[in-house]
């Protein structure tokens, strides 16, 4: 026998639902729950992982309780929330998204993975792959955006980059963290933007957006999955039989831990599918949920559960050889101490690693308009910096940071006088975040007056996005509104730079700011990242990972729409429109400008006509028409314009970039399988149908930027 069923043969079954136990060991609180004596747990082998620790001394020391004081010496799981970034904090995932680059989204991942595990942590709760299609949701920031195919690619390289895909011991390397993919499934989707409420979305819906950035991670080895808090009608993730069991362990072939989140088994009393803690442990048990996080429902109920003919001790045998597996696969039985010992490279902030932070920050960063003010005039000689996330130093950490450091962030106006030391820099909040006093700002208004830019920090604190945090109203928060429009009367060019966790609904300034700016939360290097675009030393290429909207009324809203049987026509009444605001976003997806322009020809294609297992190759001309040296970002789009299940307007299908010297030009590839044009039929199995689809090239999703090719599939 192997040691795993050697193991499983001695065990008690308290022993085995210790395995399935997970508490938080009080060091950040992210439920409403709290553990306490977690060393007692540990020896009594009532406790067969942790979470929120982090130190490799603090780790260590819980570990030497498992691995020396219990019966059969199980090491722990050590897990924890890396989600951009452990103590360098990076760009938040939003932000990270806009850069549309898989190679620093992995590199990121990788630095996170080596500062975490040399902090002794053993899994991390990321990727998080939540589709989010309405900033209402605060969580929406914690994601890679709307899009399936993007978060596809995202869980491809976060998967890879926290579990050190490449590395000869993979998974066991002392550098190696058990990536999760959370939250599964459509959490993005809940009613009316509030966190932890109901999903209500067809099967077409699963199976075209939500569930592919599960099965990609599932494919790319990722360790272990995390229902999510939201029922899909009527059934909470957390018993999802024909989600977690069907689709999860026996279609897409998952074998690793499903570890429940937190307090979630507990939940499904609330949530009305379970009477006791007893009848919950059996559900979540039975749908496949290992690990019980922080809900006490697995150590309390799943002895009285057998005993009531409930669940099988099968079941549960399953559930732990899942988690044993998965400590053996990080090296835990060899090794327990490994992750943290001396001699593996340090937690702390480096300085390749913040540098590796100023580029994910410089890349995130999306230019939304510019009339010709950006990038700062070197002729410059008074700048007023104005607003309160100017020089708000914990802010620009974003909202997942907890290992990170508040005073690591280099804040925007440390940023731009380092890099503008010439360049007389006068400051003035004017107002809070979300204060509603207003007498700072007539002081504000002063300090502009002899200003020859006016730069304006406006924003969200970074407590407003990430969990708990939905707002109904994701405009700009206190009394900001009021400061804008104080500066703007001044007629002085004005450059709003807007700090975020979602795209807020900033119409209004948009249209009066000579230049806009989403910085998003971009981590310890903001401010640095921040001042290399302004300055023009980084030319900026983020593009939108999300339709931001005008108004809140367009959410939910995303480009990937089904065509209306009454598309919107302004000449006729009767067409799908609204009265009072146009449908068009403020930004399309894949929005996002440079300092150079570019030109885009119409894709070539290597064959007209096409079969199943033939591959298209696409090409697009792009010429830097501009002064500046920059990188252009092309989408590729398809639409297959008759099918048997209507198919939406533009599917994004690919990615290209391409960075070239003022006038030179040069070539994007596109590779498309033609098997990439399969979608769920109307029994939601993949079809490929032959007949005409439109190949559609250009800057984002906005329809009148495309360059459309028409091809046809043949039968066969
Ligand atoms: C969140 C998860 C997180 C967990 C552990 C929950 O409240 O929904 O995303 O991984 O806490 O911190």
């Amino acid at each position: 026998m192997n040691r795993i069923e050697n193991l499983l043969a001695a065990m008690t079954v308290e022993e085995k639902i210790g395995q399935l136990n997970m508490v938080a060991a009080g060091y950040a609180v992210t439920g409403p729950v709290l553990a306490s004596g977690t060393a007692e747990g540990i020896r009594a082998g009532r406790i067969g992982s942790l979470l929120n620790l982090w130190g490799a001394q603090e780790i260590h020391a819980m570990q030497k309780i498992a691995v020396e004081k219990t019966r059969l010496s199980i090491p722990l799981l050590a897990g924890f929330d890396v989600l951009h970034g452990h103590k360098t904090i990076f760009p938040i995932p939003l932000a990270e998204a806009a850069c549309f680059e898989p190679r620093l989204w992995e590199a990121s991942a990788r630095a996170a993975a080596i500062e975490a595990a040399a902090d002794g942590i053993s899994m991390t709760f990321a990727p998080m792959l939540d589709i989010a299609r309405d900033p209402r949701w605060g969580r929406i920031a914690e994601g890679a955006g709307e899009d399936p195919w993007v978060v596809t690619q995202f869980a491809k390289a976060k998967v890879r980059g926290f579990q050190g895909g490449g590395l000869p011991e993979g998974l066991a390397s002392a550098g190696a963290v058990a990536a999760t993919a959370k939250h599964f499934c459509a959490y993005g989707a809940a009613l009316a933007g509030r966190d932890y409420a109901s999903a209500d979305v067809s099967e077409r819906l699963l199976h075209e957006v939500y569930l592919p950035p599960f099965a990609a991670a599932v494919a790319a080895g990722c360790a272990a999955i995390m229902p999510a808090f939201n029922d899909i009608a009527g059934i909470p993730m957390t018993a999802h039989i024909p989600l977690l069991r069907d689709w999860l362990r026996r279609k897409a072939g998952f074998d690793g831990v499903i570890v429940s989140d937190y307090n979630a088994v507990a939940e499904l009393i609330r949530h009305g599918i379970a009477g006791d803690l007893v009848e919950a442990a059996a559900a979540a048990l039975r749908a496949g949920v290992d690990i019980d996080m922080m809900s006490g429902a697995y150590s309390q109920g799943l002895a009285p559960a057998i005993a009531r003919g409930l669940v099988s001790i099968e079941a549960i045998n399953a559930a732990v050889r899942r988690v044993l597996k998965l400590k053996e696969r990080l090296g835990l039985f060899d090794d327990p101490y490994r992750r943290g010992s001396a001699g593996a490279s340090a937690p702390n902030v480096s300085a390749a690693r913040r540098d590796l932070a100023r580029e994910a920050g410089r890349r995130s960063i999306v230019l939304l308009t510019n009339d010709h003010v950006l990038p700062l005039s070197p002729e410059l000689r008074r700048i007023a910096l104005i607003g309160p996330l100017a020089d708000a130093r914990a802010d620009m950490l974003g909202p997942w940071a907890m290992a990170g450091n508040a005073s690591d962030p280099v804040t925007i106006r440390e940023g731009l006088a380092a890099a503008l030391p010439d360049v007389e820099i006068v400051f003035a909040t004017g107002v809070t975040i979300a204060g509603e006093d207003t007498s700072g700002i007539a002081a504000a208004r002063e300090i502009c007056r002899d200003a020859d830019l006016v730069l304006l920090c406006l924003g969200e604190a970074a407590s407003m996005s990430g969990e708990a945090a939905s707002r109904a109203n994701p405009g700009l928060p206190g009394a900001q509104n009021a400061l804008a429009e104080a500066i703007f009367e001044l007629e002085k060019p004005v450059v709003v730079l807007i700090s975020s966790g979602r795209p807020l609904m900033i119409s209004t300034i948009a249209a009066k700011a000579q230049a806009l700016v989403a910085t998003w939360f971009l981590g310890v290097e903001a401010g640095n990242a921040i001042a290399d675009v302004l300055t023009g030393t980084f030319n900026p290429t983020g593009r939108l990972p999300v339709t931001w909207p005008r108004d809140v009324g367009q959410v939910p809203i995303f480009f990937a729409e089904r065509p209306s049987g009454r598309p919107a026509d302004p000449d006729n009444h009767y067409t799908s429109k609204y009265l009072d605001m146009p449908i068009e976003p403020l930004f399309p997806f894949g929005h996002g400008l440079s300092y150079s322009r570019f030109g885009l020809s119409k894709p070539r294609i290597n064959k007209k006509d096409f079969k199943r297992g033939d591959e298209l190759t696409i090409e697009v001309d792009v010429i830097n028409e501009g002064a500046a040296a920059g990188e252009e970002t092309v989408f590729l789009f398809a639409r297959d314009i008759v099918a048997s299940v209507t198919r939406p307007l533009l599917e994004l299908k690919g990615v290209g970039k391409i960075a070239l010297a003022p006038g030179e030009g040069g070539t994007i590839c596109f590779r498309l399988a033609a098997e990439a044009l399969t979608f769920p039929g109307s029994d939601l199995q993949p079809v490929f149908e032959p007949g005409e689809f439109l190949l559609s090239a250009g800057p984002s999703a906005d329809p009148h930027g495309l360059l459309t090719v028409k091809v046809r599939a043949l039968p066969g």
